[in-house]
């Protein structure tokens, strides 16, 4: 027998030991668990998890209610499917749900303990999210940045100019366009050219990540495989990891050089970089160390690129499939902003119909549709029932999206829904919580809006957008792929063809 298969019946052999010896005990330590499907032997209820775990986890809280428990394996999850029950986990009793699980597949050593993402609710974490908060998300440093970032839709629009006519991958391109807005907001450079590979193999290795971190995996459920990471996602994603290391330790080297020349000259770009190299280099103790910052930029990085280029992908193809919505859309821009100067983010406000399509989108396709995984950091009750220390806590936010108990006509893509309503998804409104609510509620929120609605607004205004021939609005391929966040399984491809902002702005 191979070594690794003498190693997996070897943990399995253990697992079930340890099962046999702790059930009896525990079972009546934890009758008041939340109610949940009954557990196979050694594998709980792994096997109903599937390929869309998002969509099994709904099914099942329809039976077995908003607050629910399975076994995984040998690990006790609860998962949350409702706004009342988000409401207590994520406001009431977000003190003691505020710390991370994190899965096994990122524990890479150097990267989860200096994470902001993934350590628990702790010192560090407070430090790094005040940082986030005030060096980089302000409204004054958000419209101090906003002209970068029209830049970055500016030539979004021209490479899809130069392709008029021919079927666009709008995923990519909206990714290329996120990842550029990122980098050159926080570290004043662009990281890609919109036509080059290299968008192509940045996006490769963000969506590989998300999707390793967020597939269900053996060490997480047994925790004795851990030793030998059996499906080698742990490995697969260290290799990722590494990449994205190399890449932020050669910026971060040339940015120590260049700050030392510029203390002489007295010249500095006041970037977030900038800003992240003197906590480095100053001498008390709110100094930052070396790998804290590189796993901060890392971190940004995988948080913010693919979900807010998601929600860009989504929303097109909800428009493709939905073309009077889209020219609702458009009619909007038209009025509103005319033809004669382009999208500017101080326009949001002004287009409710633009900001209706952005939440509809997030509603039935939310970018992290589990949210990331919570812990309880201490006993902690829930819907009246017990949730132990230490047991991993998911919210639903997509079955709360898609929830026909909170939502008219649940399936259906109807911006207008939101023209007569106050729902919001800043966190307060917790049947549409894409961005998560409490303490872990997204920091990158106000950029995402921004970016978002810019990009969105911006092919809307300068392109008619068309499915490649032969294609109907209902053929455009909506299928999921499930991971930390929820992608489109095929690339979403569109022909565009310059509106009448295009050809003028064109002259
Ligand atoms: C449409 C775009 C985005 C969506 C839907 C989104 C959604 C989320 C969600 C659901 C969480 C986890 C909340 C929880 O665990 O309860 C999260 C966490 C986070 N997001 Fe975002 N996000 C977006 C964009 C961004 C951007 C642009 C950035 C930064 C550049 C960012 C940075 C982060 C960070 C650092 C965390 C971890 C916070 C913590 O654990 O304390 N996100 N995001």
């Amino acid at each position: 027998m191979e070594p690794t298969l003498w190693c997996l019946c070897l943990a399995l052999t253990l697992s079930l030991l340890y099962l046999l010896a702790t059930t009896r005990g525990k079972h009546s330590r934890n009758s008041r668990l939340p109610p949940g499907p009954t557990p196979l032997p050694l594998f709980g209820s792994l096997f109903e998890l599937g390929r869309d775990p998002h969509r099994s986890l709904a099914r099942l809280a329809k039976t077995h209610g908003p607050v629910m428990s399975l076994r995984l394996g040998l690990v006790t999850t609860v998962v949350v499917s409702s706004p009342d029950a988000a409401r207590e986990a994520l406001q009431k009793k977000d003190p003691d749900l505020a710390s991370r699980c994190v899965p096994d597949a990122i524990q890479v050593p150097g990267h989860y303990e200096a994470s902001l993402i993934w350590n628990p609710h702790n010192q560090l974490w407070k430090n790094l999210r005040a940082i986030i908060k005030s060096h980089l998300f302000t409204t004054r440093r958000l419209d101090a940045t906003q002209s970068l970032r029209r830049q970055k839709v500016q030539q979004l629009v021209g490479y899809v100019r130069c392709h008029a006519g021919q079927a666009v991958d709008i995923g990519q391109a909206a990714f290329a366009t996120s990842l550029n807005v990122i980098t050159s907001t926080f570290f004043s450079v662009d990281l890609v050219d919109l036509d080059s590979d290299r968008a192509g193999d940045f996006m490769d290795i963000v969506s590989a990540i998300m999707e390793e971190v967020g597939r269900p995996n053996l060490s997480d459920f047994f925790p004795l495989l851990r030793v030998i990471d059996p499906q080698g996602l742990r490995r697969r994603v260290t290799a990722h990891l590494g990449k994205l290391y190399k890449l932020f330790d050669q910026m971060i080297d040339s940015r120590l050089e260049g700050v030392m020349t510029d203390r002489k000259t007295n010249n500095t770009r006041h970037d977030f970089l900038d800003e992240l190299v003197h906590l480095h280099i100053q001498e008390d103790d709110t100094r930052l160390d070396r790998q804290t910052i590189k796993t901060l930029l890392v971190d940004m990085f995988l948080a913010g690129s693919d979900t807010s280029s998601n929600t860009v992908q989504w929303a097109m193809a909800e428009l493709l499939r939905n073309p009077s919505s889209m020219a609702k859309a458009q009619a909007e821009l038209a009025k509103g902003i005319g033809y004669q100067r382009e999208v500017e983010e101080s326009d949001i406000a002004g287009l409710p119909f633009l900001q209706a399509v952005v939440k509809e989108t997030l509603r039935l396709h939310p970018p992290v549709p589990l949210l990331l995984p919570h812990k309880a950091e201490t006993n902690v009750e829930l819907g009246g029932y017990a949730v132990p220390k230490g047991t991993r806590v998911l919210v639903n936010a997509w079955a709360i999206g898609h929830d026909g108990d909170v939502w008219e006509d649940p399936e259906s893509f109807k911006p207008e829904r939101f023209l007569e309503s106050d729902v919001d998804f800043r966190g307060g409104d917790f049947e549409l919580i894409p961005f998560g609510s409490g303490r872990r509620l997204c920091p990158g929120m106000p950029l995402a809006f921004r970016t978002v609605h810019l990009m969105l607004g911006s092919l809307l205004q300068s392109f008619d957008w068309k499915l490649p021939e032969g294609m109907q609005p209902s053929d455009v391929d909506i299928t999921e792929k499930f991971g930390v966040t929820l992608a489109l399984a095929a690339p979403l491809r569109a022909v565009a063809v310059p509106t009448e902002y295009a050809r003028t702005s064109d002259k």
